[in-house]
C-alpha cells in the first residue's frame, strides 16, 4: 500500500475524486449485513469535517440499526397506510417547474423502466414508494435532524454535510440512497426516537449494495456545464 505516498496522493487526487464524485450513486436494494460499529464510527467521523457557515455544524444525526431500525421501518409503513404525514419543511409538487420538472420526470421514468413498472400504474409504483419507507432492506439509516428554529440557510449546512457523508460513505464501500420521502414522516421519527423538536430534513438508507438488483443498474444523467454555470471573466 502506497497510501501514504505525497507524491502519489497529489499526482492521483483528481482521479481518486473523479472516481469518488461519479462512484456514488443512489442505491435502492442492499444485502442485510450490517456495517462494523468501528467502519460506521470512522465514517460519521470523518463526515463531520464537513464545512458550515461560521463552523455552527448544525446538523443531529441519528443513526439507527438492528432492533430500532424494524421498528422505526413499521412505524413508517403505518404512518404511510394512515396517511399520517407531517413535514418540517413544505414540499409542494409545483415546487419544480420547467426543467427541474423535466430532469425529475425523466429519472422517475429511468427508476421504473428498470424496476418493469409501466409508466402509468399509479398502482405499482405507489407500492414501491410505500416499500421505500423499509430503507430499500437497508441494515442502517441515517436520521439528519438540523435545530428547531432552523430555515434555509441551515438546511443548506446540512445539505453540505449530507454530501460529505454520501461521499465517505462510497469512498468505504458503503452504498446509500438519501431519501427526502422519510421526512415526510417528521413526527413519527421523532417519536419512535424520543426527540423533542428538532426539524428533519432527510433520511440516508445505506448498506452494502446488492449489485445483483435491477433498481441498482441505472445511472442518472448530468445537465451539461454549460447548462448550469457560467464563467465570467
Ligand atoms: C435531498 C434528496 C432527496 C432524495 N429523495 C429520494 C427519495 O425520497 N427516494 C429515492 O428513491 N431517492 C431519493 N433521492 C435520490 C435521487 O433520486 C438521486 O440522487 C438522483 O436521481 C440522482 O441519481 P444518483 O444519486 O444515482 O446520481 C434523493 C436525493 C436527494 C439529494
Amino acid at each position: 500500500m502506497i497510501c501514504g505516498s505525497e507524491t502519489v496522493v497529489t499526482h492521483c487526487m483528481p482521479e481518486y475524486a473523479e472516481r469518488l464524485i461519479r462512484g456514488r450513486r443512489a442505491t435502492r436494494a442492499f444485502r442485510p449485513d450490517p456495517v462494523p460499529e468501528q467502519t460506521l464510527r470512522a465514517v460519521f467521523s470523518l463526515a463531520g469535517a464537513a464545512p458550515s457557515n461560521s463552523n455552527t455544524q448544525p446538523w443531529h444525526v441519528e443513526v439507527v440499526s438492528g432492533a430500532a431500525r424494524d421498528r422505526l421501518a413499521q412505524a413508517l409503513v403505518t404512518a404511510h397506510a394512515r396517511k399520517n404525514l407531517s413535514l418540517d419543511f413544505p414540499y409542494s409538487e409545483d415546487l419544480y417547474r420547467g426543467t427541474y420538472q423535466q430532469r425529475r420526470q425523466h429519472s422517475g421514468e429511468r427508476l421504473y423502466a428498470a424496476l418493469g413498472i409501466h409508466r402509468e400504474d399509479h398502482a405499482a409504483r405507489d407500492a414501491y414508494n410505500a416499500e421505500s419507507l423499509r430503507f430499500y432492506g437497508a441494515p442502517h439509516v441515517a436520521l439528519l435532524f438540523t435545530a428547531p428554529n432552523a430555515e434555509v440557510r441551515m438546511a443548506a449546512d446540512v445539505g453540505i454535510y449530507t454530501q460529505t457523508l454520501l461521499l465517505t460513505m462510497t469512498a468505504y464501500g458503503i452504498a446509500s440512497c438519501p431519501q427526502g420521502l422519510l421526512s415526510f414522516y417528521a413526527d413519527t421519527i421523532r417519536a419512535e426516537l424520543g426527540i423533542q423538536d428538532r426539524k428533519i430534513l432527510l433520511g440516508i438508507s445505506f448498506g452494502y449494495a446488492d449489485t445483483s438488483a435491477p433498481a441498482n443498474t441505472i445511472t442518472m444523467p448530468r445537465a451539461e456545464l454549460d447548462e448550469t454555470t457560467r464563467f465570467h471573466t
